[in-house]
């Protein structure tokens, strides 16, 4: 089976696979609004700080797993401490982004519906107002069919991609699509910086007001970090199975590391400067991305309709693609484990999961209609699908491969992966530090926030 998946060809392919993996709306669609929700540039510092003290460490520890072993977490658990419980973390790696992706997909369905409006020309109308914007999204949102139609879509293209193959297809496509990815939010964040009233916009993102810092915006900032990384449900550590056994951790790491946060800071400074522009409330949540893009583009329709069409084509589109290139990780992650360890057949595990995400996702949807009055935790479906994922189970997943990295495995082990049997100087080098931060920072972080998260 580890032989069927193959190796990443290049150093080169392996990043864009698990940058195309880290990129996702959690860069475009959820950093934006839980800044906006959070309070701006103390959010994005505690964000910075998390990625660089705590994900760099967690996907290291991640990688070693993955790479040590050239399995899928279960397979990898028990190869590396035959006999123990360890092995159960697969069951994590199965149901947490299978709650993720039902979630995602309804917004992987909203962004659909949105490449099909900017297809047919609508938003280049200067005419429609932000509240039009704002009341057509609402309207899409809480009908009870129309957002199923287009979860059920994304979720299908998902199924058929893993089902006929993922590897030559994921990698051809995040080759060409991250890049491209880039260029477009580097021209959307430069038209928005230059917006009238974009200021105040930048002023939120660059000016950090502590107080607004709350136990809860700690937790939410951290989690942020985790989920843009895609850490602590095995995703990282399954790719990281597909590297070839000299390569680099460190490299793979930070250039992935790098390209996520660079990528969401630059989301964060293309959309926020049009929410504060347009006028619109920055804690608006979910919505914050599908109500202000089009009021962007509407706004520049004034002067080319025909520019703002193509941008807002485009950008749909690229939206599109970075929802699908992350939601596929997702699935893979769970059918790996189904096809490694429970000998299923790669149709029925995607079946089977595409059935589980189907009915949660529905759920999600509906959460915003009629069945908006449902409440979880004290929160909607989707809200608590979200929560319970990226504010506990991801970090649960995340304390508990640092653990096992950092106290269960032998450190000899773990310095002869990370430095490639110590043919790596640099690697060598910043082993101790390294090691330090997985053993004792990492889940030293993690427990603090979690019960201080608990408690509040
Ligand atoms: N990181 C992706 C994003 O930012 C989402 C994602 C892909 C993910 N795989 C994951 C999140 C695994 C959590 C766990 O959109």
């Amino acid at each position: 089976m580890v032989k069927e998946r193959g190796n990443f060809n290049s150093r080169f392919t392996a990043i864009m696979a698990m940058a195309g993996s880290a990129i996702g709306l959690g860069n475009i669609w959820r950093f934006p609004y839980m800044v906006g929700q959070n309070g701006g540039a103390a959010f994005i510092l505690v964000y910075l700080f998390s990625a660089v003290f705590l994900c760099i460490p967690i996907f290291l520890a991640e990688s070693i797993i993955g790479k040590r072993t050239h399995l899928s977490t279960f397979g990898a658990m028990e190869k590396l401490a035959p006999g123990t419980r360890w092995k159960w973390l697969g069951f994590l790696t199965v149901f947490t982004p299978l709650i993720i992706l039902s979630y995602y997909s309804v917004v992987g369905g909203w962004s659909i519906e949105y490449f099909l409006k900017s297809l047919s020309l609508s938003f280049s109308d200067p005419a429609v107002s932000m509240e039009e914007h704002s009341a057509v999204f609402g309207s899409f949102i809480t009908s009870p069919w129309k957002p199923i139609v287009f979860h059920t879509i994304f979720l299908l293209v998902n199924a058929v991609v893993i089902i006929f193959g993922v590897r030559g297809g994921i990698e051809r496509f995040t080759k060409l699509t991250t890049p491209v990815l880039f260029i477009l939010i580097v021209l959307i964040m430069l038209y928005s910086v230059n917006l009238p009233g974009a200021k105040a916009g930048i002023d939120y993102l660059i000016h950090p007001d502590f107080s607004k810092i709350t136990g809860s915006a700690l937790l939410s900032a951290m989690g942020q970090a985790f989920f843009s990384l895609s850490l602590g449900v095995g995703c990282i550590l399954t790719y990281a199975s597909y590297l070839k056994s000299d390569e680099n951790l460190m490299a793979t790491g930070i250039f992935t590391a790098l390209f996520d946060l660079g990528f969401a800071i630059i989301a964060g400074f293309a959309i926020m400067p049009a929410v504060f522009a347009a006028g619109i409330e920055p804690g608006a949540g979910p919505g914050l991305i599908f109500e202000t893009l089009p009021f962007i583009f509407s706004t520049m329709g004034a002067d080319a309709p025909w520019l703002c069409d193509i941008v807002a084509i485009l950008f749909f589109l690229t939206i599109l693609f970075a929802a699908l290139t992350s939601s596929i990780s997702m699935l893979e992650v769970g059918v790996a484990y189904l096809v490694d360890q429970r000998k299923m057949s790669r149709t029925r595990a995607t079946a089977l999961l595409f059935a589980g995400c189907w009915v949660l996702g529905v759920l999600c949807s509906l959460s915003f209609g009629p069945l908006k009055d449902v409440h979880v935790f004290g929160m909607t479906i989707f809200d608590a699908c979200d929560h319970l994922t990226s504010d506990f189970l991801m970090t649960f997943g995340s304390l508990l491969f640092v653990f096992f990295v950092g106290w269960k495995m032998k450190k000899a082990e773990v310095r002869d992966e990370f430095t490639n049997g110590g043919s790596l100087r640099f690697n060598k080098r910043v082993f101790d530090v390294v090691y330090f931060f997985i053993r004792y920072v990492a889940p030293a972080a993690i427990i603090v926030i979690f019960i201080s998260n608990l408690l509040m």
